[in-house]
């Protein structure tokens, strides 16, 4: 695999890399849009808006409790591509920010520390009245206690759903502005805000590179497209970065 891309000396490059659901398909979660629009057989409409948590409370929460001990099962483990953007972030230190869409914690137990988990986290509760938020790896329903405020005010889970504002924007927007670098992983590109980030990298003049499974919606805006398994070409381009000719 041949890359374009010419890493700037390491020590001062500022990196930018947002991953998708691809990234972690290979560590036994389903991706999104993988089977006809449903994620584990349901509806998105279902169990990812505020309607249909209105609608139907128990479905969504038994959702997030199967994902929640989904993602704590034996099977599901950190893969080579996680584990070579953890290696970026031992040489890059704080020049490296992960911006993720997917509610696994995967990059972190991988090792990467500046995640910014734009979607929320499965391994983490939100109280409905002060939306505070708590590490949880237990199941909760509608009669789970909250503890930060009134015993009354109700627990949820601390994920964006369609029709809510994704967390941390105003820093993502300005590690973008400051990005030489921004590299786009796993993702279909057809969730927005993540899927206008190579607009605005691209606007401050950062190089950008996607590296997909396929094509996603907005590959032609990519300064460069490489098509693979996350675990072959994630793991080439991070060698390529770290092994470039001009860091050698
Ligand atoms: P999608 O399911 O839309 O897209 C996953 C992408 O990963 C696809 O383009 C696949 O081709 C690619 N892919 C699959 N397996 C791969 C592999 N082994 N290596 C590399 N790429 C692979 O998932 P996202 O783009 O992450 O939002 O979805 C974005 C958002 O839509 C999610 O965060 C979620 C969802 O609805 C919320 O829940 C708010």
């Amino acid at each position: 695999m041949v890359f374009k891309y010419c890493p700037a000396p390491l020590d001062t490059l500022k990196v930018v890399i947002l991953t998708g659901a691809g990234i972690s398909a290979e560590s036994g979660l389903k991706t999104f849009r993988d089977q006809d629009g449903l994620w584990e057989n349901h509806a998105i409409e279902d169990v990812a808006t505020p309607e249909g948590f209105n609608r139907d409370p128990s479905l969504v929460y038994r959702f997030y409790n199967e994902r929640r001990r989904q993602l704590l099962s034996a099977a599901v483990q950190v893969n080579t591509a996680h584990l070579a953007l953890a290696r970026l972030e031992a040489r890059l230190g704080k020049n490296l920010t992960i911006v993720t869409q997917n509610v696994d914690d995967l990059h972190q137990r991988a090792g990467n520390n500046n995640v910014l988990a734009m979607h929320g986290q499965l391994l983490s509760a939100r109280c409905m009245a002060s939306a505070k938020n708590w590490y949880t790896d237990k199941d909760m329903d509608q009669h789970s206690a909250c503890g930060c405020c009134l015993p009354s005010c109700g627990v949820r889970p601390d994920i964006v759903w369609f029709g809510e504002i994704p967390k941390y924007n105003e820093l993502i927007e300005q590690r973008l502005f400051d990005a030489d670098l921004f590299v786009s992983i796993g993702t279909s590109g057809t969730v927005y805000p993540a899927a206008g980030f190579v607009a605005l990298a691209n606007s401050t003049g950062a190089y950008s590179i996607e590296l997909n499974l396929e094509p996603s919606m907005g590959n032609s805006e990519f300064s460069e497209r490489h098509y693979g398994l996350a675990s072959d070409i994630v793991v080439a381009f991070v060698q390529h970065l770290l092994q470039g000719p001009s860091n050698v």
